[in-house]
Parts: C-alpha cells; structure tokens; sequence
C-alpha cells in the first residue's frame, strides 16, 4: 500500500530562487535561512520518497483573476513552468503521477470536494522553489510531484477547516492506494506575510512559532481561524498558511517533529521550515 512517511513545510518566496541562481545562500543575509535546508535534503536523500503531493498556491501564472479554482489538482505526466515576471530562470519540468493523481481525483471528488482537475498546467514559484530548494540546482526530475492548488489569492478563499478536510480526504486517498508507494507531503508558502497596502511588510513572529507548534501537536486548532482572522494576525497573504493545513491534515497517524528553522524577515516574509515524521497507526 501507499504510505505518507513524513512532511516538509517551507516558504516559496520567489527571492529564494533568485538567492540560489546567484550563490547567494553563504552571504550574511540568507546563511540564517538557508542554514535551516540540510537536514531536510539528506532526509529525504536518506528516505527516497517516491512521490511528493505539494500543496501549493498559483499566484496569477495558471489561475489568474479570470479563473479561479478553489482546489485544482494536476493529474498530468509534466509540469512546466513559464516566466513570472520575477526575473527568475525558466526551469527545467517537474515530473508528474497521472495514475496516483486520478486515484486521489476519484476519491476526494467521491467524499464531496468539487475539485479543478488540470491534465496541463503551468506551474509558479509556489510549486518550483520548494522543489529547488528540496534538491538544488533543479534535481528533482526522479522524484513525482502530484499539485494540490489552494487559491490563497482572490477572495472567496477556502477556510482553513476546509483546506484540512481537504488533506483529511487526500490522505484516505492515498492510505487506499494499492502500489507501495513512499509519499511525503509539502505544506508550502506562508508564513506570516503581506506584501501590499499599508501594512506591507508586516510579520507577526510570534504567531508563527505558535503556529508552527500547533501544527505539529494541536492542527485543529488552526482550523478555528477563519480567513479574515489571518489576515489581521498574519497578513493578507498569512492566508497561505492553508497549505500548511491542506498538508498537516494527511498526516493522520503519529507526527514527529524532526527539525525546524525559522528565520524572517527574508523579503517580506516568516519563514518557516518543519521537517515530520509519519508513522501509520494500524
Ligand atoms: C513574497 C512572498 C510570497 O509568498 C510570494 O508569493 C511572493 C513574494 C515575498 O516575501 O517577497
Ligand atoms: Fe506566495
């Protein structure tokens, strides 16, 4: 059968990829963000996992005002980024699950989620600079990605106890799926951050150490806020901390925390970084 193993949740800041492009990650301002990555990369070096559910947040590459899903899930072979604008490189494709894709679309869409399903989609920073900064210099091709889309951008936005019912479903999914698997799931984006309007700029530190506490030992708890409580305590864009959620709800059975780094401002941004381990309770 299937099993989730563990978890990893880290920023997606486009800057990050910019850092990295130009060997940025010794100099005095990112070595305290970047310092946080290795254990995480020899984990998942050590553990091999066979497939990764990324969930992720586009923020106008794919799904823009236009079109809005409120989940969408990738059930393609490939997925290619495209420029963004941010003056990052173009890179290479990341590598699909069509068949654990479909399994996951079929049950999930079974216990009442009305998702996006996407055979071609275009991926943004949300998804390329996790997977980057997972195995640098874009090494990542072994390693199937299958994208979970929360729309974290345009207002009505799923509410955190959507997002961990959401991961809840996900997480029966692949729990049900025949092959032996090693699936990890990635929380990514957040953590408290705003980057427009008067409070641009803002982080509320403390919350996201509680935040990243609660995840680990109490998750329900972050699903009592709702959106526009996110948004006063951790920003506008504090809402991406849904992925966190989406991801947090998979894990069903024992969670221990194995590493943790957090570090901000790095752009406008909290960033935060947890490495958990997944033990199946049956
Ligand atoms: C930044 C943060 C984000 O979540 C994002 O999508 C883009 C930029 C930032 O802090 O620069
Ligand atoms: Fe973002």
């Amino acid at each position: 059968m299937a099993k989730i193993i563990g978890a990893v949740t880290t920023s997606h800041i486009p800057a990050i990829a910019n850092a990295m492009a130009n060997g940025l990650e010794e100099t005095p301002y990112w070595k305290p963000f970047f310092d946080g990555y290795p254990p995480v990369r020899d984990w998942l070096n050590e553990k091999q996992p066979d497939v990764i559910i990324l969930f992720y947040n586009d923020h106008g590459l794919e799904f823009f005002i236009d079109k809005k899903p409120t989940f969408a899930l990738g059930v393609a072979d490939e997925y290619h980024n495209a420029d963004e604008g941010w003056g990052i490189p173009t890179i290479p494709p990341v590598t699909g699950e069509s068949e654990l894709s479909w399994h996951i679309a079929n049950k999930v869409v079974d216990e009442g989620f009305d998702l996006t399903i996407c055979q071609e989609m275009r991926v943004d920073h949300g998804l390329t600079v996790p997977l980057n900064l997972m195995w640098p210099g874009h090494k990542y091709g072994h390693v199937k990605v299958i994208p979970v889309c929360i729309n974290c951008e345009q207002h009505p936005m799923p509410q955190p106890k959507r997002s961990y019912a959401l991961g809840q479903a996900i997480g029966r999914a692949v729990e049900s799926y025949p092959e032996d698997l090693k699936v990890v799931v990635f929380g990514t984006g957040g953590l408290s951050h705003q980057l427009d309007g008067e409070r641009a700029g803002f982080i509320n530190r403390e919350f996201d150490l509680k935040c990243m506490d609660q995840l680990v030992s109490e998750p329900e708890e972050l699903t009592k806020y709702s959106n526009l409580d996110l948004i006063e305590i951790a920003g506008a864009q504090g809402v991406e901390l849904n992925m966190w959620i989406g991801m947090r709800g998979c894990l069903t059975g024992k969670v221990t925390e194995l590493h943790r780094n957090y570090h901000g401002p790095i752009s406008n941004t909290g960033a935060g970084l947890l490495l958990l381990e997944h033990e199946h309770l049956d």
